[in-house]
């Protein structure tokens, strides 16, 4: 999956991992995360994910990263706010209130332009990325955040079924990416009805990555 399979997918609008509600699983377990008023919460690979809304009607302060200026531009016009762009290193950087989005490369963001993190929401971040990345992608961000704590959601379904994005991302590859850094605790796993796009039964995953020694 490199940056022209997203730049095409969101330039045709095809785009069918985006939800019209913000994510059960944020709702449910946000709370354990256990955040104060203000938090700065990183979602990574964000899309225009309807959990940053949710995010920010919780107070939160918010920063996304992603490559499809499409999808942040869309994210902005949503929520009815006008960003400030400027160009900064290796991306563009768009702002409003609480709101900062990077469009960008998350290989190509550093702890220095992101900040303190003090919570990490991974929807359909991890998993969009193919298993070759994935060990890359969990210690960059693990570096990004600085270890912060994170609610990760994932799917699981029987990869040689079907090719992703989205790809199963199961337990044992949890505990691979960040058993090290982290405590890593299933909070709940949910049949999908649909399973993945009515090919093959799919469960959806939801794991709190609290920091160990934290
Ligand atoms: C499956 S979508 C999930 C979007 C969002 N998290 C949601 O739940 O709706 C994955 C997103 O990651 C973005 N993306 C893929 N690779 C990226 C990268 N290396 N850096 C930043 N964004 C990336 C894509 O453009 C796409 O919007």
């Amino acid at each position: 999956m490199d940056a022209v399979f997203w730049h095409t997918k969101w330039e045709q609008n095809q785009i069918g991992f985006h939800s019209p509600v913000p994510h059960p699983f944020l709702v449910s377990y946000f709370a354990r995360l256990n955040l104060k008023p203000g938090a700065h919460v990183l979602v990574p690979l964000c899309g225009k994910t309807l959990d940053i809304h949710w995010l920010l009607a919780a107070g939160c302060r918010v920063t996304g990263i992603e490559l499809s200026p499409v999808a942040v531009e869309a994210l902005f016009q949503d929520l009815g706010l006008v960003p400030q762009i400027e160009a900064v290193p290796n991306a563009i950087s768009y702002t409003a209130g609480t709101l900062r989005v990077f469009v960008g490369d998350i290989f190509e963001c550093t702890p220095q332009s992101i900040g303190r993190v003090d919570a990490v929401y991974d929807r359909a971040a991890l998993i969009a990325l193919p298993e070759a990345v994935r060990a890359s992608y969990a210690q960059h961000l693990i570096g990004l955040a600085q270890n912060a704590p994170q609610l990760l959601t994932c799917v699981e379904y029987d990869q040689s079924k079907r090719a992703g994005p989205p790809f199963a991302v199961l337990a044992h590859e949890v505990s691979a990416l960040y058993g090290a850094a982290y405590r890593v605790a299933e909070l709940e796993k949910t049949l999908l009805p649909e399973g993945i796009k009515g090919l093959c039964p799919a469960y959806e995953t939801v794991w709190h990555l609290s920091p160990k020694g934290g």
